[in-house]
């Protein structure tokens, strides 16, 4: 096994409880001034001061290594993104504009726009060029830090353009270094033809769409749409219930305009994790946290929609974990960066840069079923790692709106790095690939 040694890097990673990062665990962190990783077969090996992280190897080891000097900078583990729609054909962005001017977003989607215009585009888009657009996102995801990325279907909302959307997704996930999670939403919003006809939406969706979407080995979890005049508590349990029976994980969007109780549902259901939460109750939050389900928040959303921001703080004192997401999509919030994210997380919602560090990485991946293989720095896990060019992870939320995204690990593989990149498009050939990073580089 080649193994490669990373000198020199101001490692800073969470601690992993075992489990989702609650209360003061979620801004548990440990780091090294003058830190040394070492990795091999796409895993972490070991991490530490240099003498011990060598001392472990006997002289033939050492004598073949490869080795990464990374001048000082600050290495973290790769960012994971629990929650985006990555997969539309265009921004809606005549609908931000009509916002901007006082337009509200539940009422644009009564009116057949919104989701449901999005949903006409995904439909009469050929799939090949479907999946040029959801690359073409997953890979400047990928050049602003995220290593893994969850990805819903919801702009088919019938059979066959839902299953569209998630071969999709499921090409990204072979196609790029990322690794993605697929979600199935059909329960995205109400389909156009059965408009004043939910239930029976969601009879299809419970018994025919879901059920299809899990047999075909398509999706890895399902989503709802919890909220005033879309899909009630009673439909999101019906829809949730037959996800589980099909063997699927759960997740919700949960009282992200309105209180509907969606918080208490995800508590009951244990659901994976519930997103959003802007007009969650307080009963609603402390359920969620005795339940331990994972409370993923997407402040770029709040701050595309002029919102409030989530309580974070609150949570993170309710003994709630804490995860952040970017939501990107066509409508609410149409930014793939996660670092983005990370900083409105510091700057607006009073994280701390640590508890920023856990809620973009090691909470997200326990959101994703992940927590065991990806999303700290521990030996063993997956090396997903990343350089950024400042000392500190504190420098995502001062350089907030530009990438301080060096370098990009996948597996312990460079798949980026902005240096030699520069702009362009890192056209990531298909993980494992032979020469994965070098042809990158050749860019
Ligand atoms: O999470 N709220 C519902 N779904 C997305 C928005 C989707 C869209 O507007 O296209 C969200 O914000
Ligand atoms: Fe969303």
């Amino acid at each position: 096994v080649g193994l490669t040694l990373f000198r020199n890097a101001r490692i800073h990673t969470p601690v992993d409880p075992g489990r989702p990062a609650a209360g003061s665990a979620q801004g548990r962190t440990v780091s090294w001034e003058k830190g040394t990783l070492l990795c091999g077969d796409g895993r972490i090996v070991g991490v530490g001061e240099e003498a011990a992280v060598l001392g472990a190897l006997d002289a033939a080891a050492r004598r073949g290594l490869a080795e990464v000097d990374c001048g000082g900078r600050c290495m973290i583990p790769g960012l994971v993104d629990p929650h985006t729609h990555l997969c539309f054909r265009a921004p809606r962005e005549r609908e931000f504009l009509a916002r901007l001017g006082g337009a509200d977003y539940l009422t644009i989607l009564r009116s057949g726009g919104g989701i449901l215009s999005s949903v006409e585009s995904v439909r009469a888009c050929p799939e090949e060029e479907l999946f040029a657009a959801t690359r073409e996102r997953a890979l400047s995801a990928l050049r602003n830090g995220t290593t893994t990325i969850e990805i819903k279907s919801g702009y088919g909302l019938a059979l066959e353009p839902e299953l569209k959307q998630l071969r999709v997704i499921r090409r990204v996930g072979r196609e790029t270094p990322l690794t993605v999670v697929p979600t199935c939403m059909p329960a995205h919003a109400v389909a156009p033809e059965y408009a004043g006809r939910g239930e029976e939406y969601v009879d299809l969706v419970a018994s025919v769409m879901v059920p299809r979407a899990a047999a075909e080995g398509l999706a890895r979890y399902c989503d709802v749409f919890c909220e005033r005049g879309v899909f009630s508590v009673p439909q999101a349990r019906r829809i949730l219930e037959a996800a589980r029976a099909a063997g699927l994980g759960c997740r919700m969007h949960a009282d992200e305009l309105h209180d509907t109780g969606a918080a208490l549902l995800a508590a009951e259901l244990r659901v994976a994790s519930a997103d959003h939460l802007l007009a969650a109750s307080d009963a609603g939050l402390a359920a969620m946290a005795a339940a331990g389900v994972v409370a993923v928040l997407l402040p770029v959303t709040a701050f595309s929609m002029g919102k409030p921001y989530a309580r974070a703080r609150v949570m993170v004192e309710a003994g709630l974990p804490v995860a952040v997401a970017t939501d990107c999509n066509p409508g609410s919030s149409c930014v793939e960066s996660m670092g983005f994210a990370f900083g409105l997380s510091v700057v607006q919602m009073g994280l701390s840069v640590d508890e920023a560090l856990t809620a973009c990485t090691l909470n997200a991946a326990y959101a994703l079923g992940l927590g065991s293989t990806r999303g700290s720095i521990t030996p063993g896990r997956a090396a997903d790692l990343l350089l950024l060019d400042g000392e500190t992870p504190g420098i995502l939320a001062f350089r907030t709106g530009i990438s301080a995204v060096a370098e990009v690990y996948k597996d312990g593989v460079r798949v980026w790095r902005a240096s030699e990149g520069g702009a362009s498009d890192p056209a990531c050939p298909p993980r494992g690939a032979a020469g994965t990073g070098a042809a990158l580089e050749a860019l």
